[in-house]
């Protein structure tokens, strides 16, 4: 069974829809969370779940040799982004060659690239005058938010929606979809 790191930088909610999700499917094995900030939630709810996680700092990401030792030692097949800030560097995109997919809350290309995430996407969508928006899965490469769209799920977007209003339908796209796309590319 095919082994798949999550990656965050946050609170890892998707971190934890998807463990959750393939501890009924079991169809993948979920064995290791990484992050790049030190007190991000994740690492509470990963220790809940019974999943080691660990930290490394944005250089240690960029020079990829402790984390790929890390990804090695627990025999790693994939890598799954789930509110990863960082950009991920060539030796790990060299390691794992159209192996590594990220979330995107919106419609890429549309509101994608260096600094939109979170609710600056939202806040970018709704003062456009967007009538939708949703969410992007796909693989990447050395460019934030650019590699090939592997699935996307749209939500409407009303005139009386706020950013947080938008945030809470696009996340509602992400606990729905994540786990189903990550089985059919890694199963
Ligand atoms: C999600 O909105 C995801 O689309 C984006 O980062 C957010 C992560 O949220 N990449 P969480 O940490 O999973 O709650």
């Amino acid at each position: 069974m095919n082994r798949i790191a999550l990656l965050a930088s946050g609170s890892g909610s998707n971190v934890e829809n998807i463990f959750n999700y393939f501890n009924v499917r079991k169809t993948l094995d979920f064995p290791l969370v990484l992050s790049n900030n030190e007190h991000a939630y994740v690492h509470e709810r990963a220790q809940k779940m019974g999943i080691p996680s660990y930290f490394f700092t944005k250089n240690e990401f960029a020079e990829a040799k402790l984390v790929l030792d890390l990804l090695q030692k627990y025999a790693i097949d994939g890598i799954v982004l789930a509110g990863f800030m960082l950009k991920i560097s060539q030796p790990l995109l060299d390691a794992f060659p159209n192996k590594i997919i990220n979330i995107h809350p919106a419609l890429l290309p549309k509101y994608g690239g260096k600094g939109m995430y979170g609710h600056h996407v939202h806040e970018a969508v709704k003062n456009a005058g967007e009538t939708e928006t949703g969410i992007t899965i796909h693989y990447i490469n050395e460019n934030y938010d650019e590699g090939n769209i592997i699935f996307q799920a749209k939500c409407p977007v009303l005139l009386t929606d706020t950013p947080e209003d938008i945030a809470a339908k696009v996340h509602e796209l992400e606990y729905r979809y994540y786990p189903e796309i990550i089985e059919q590319v890694f199963g």
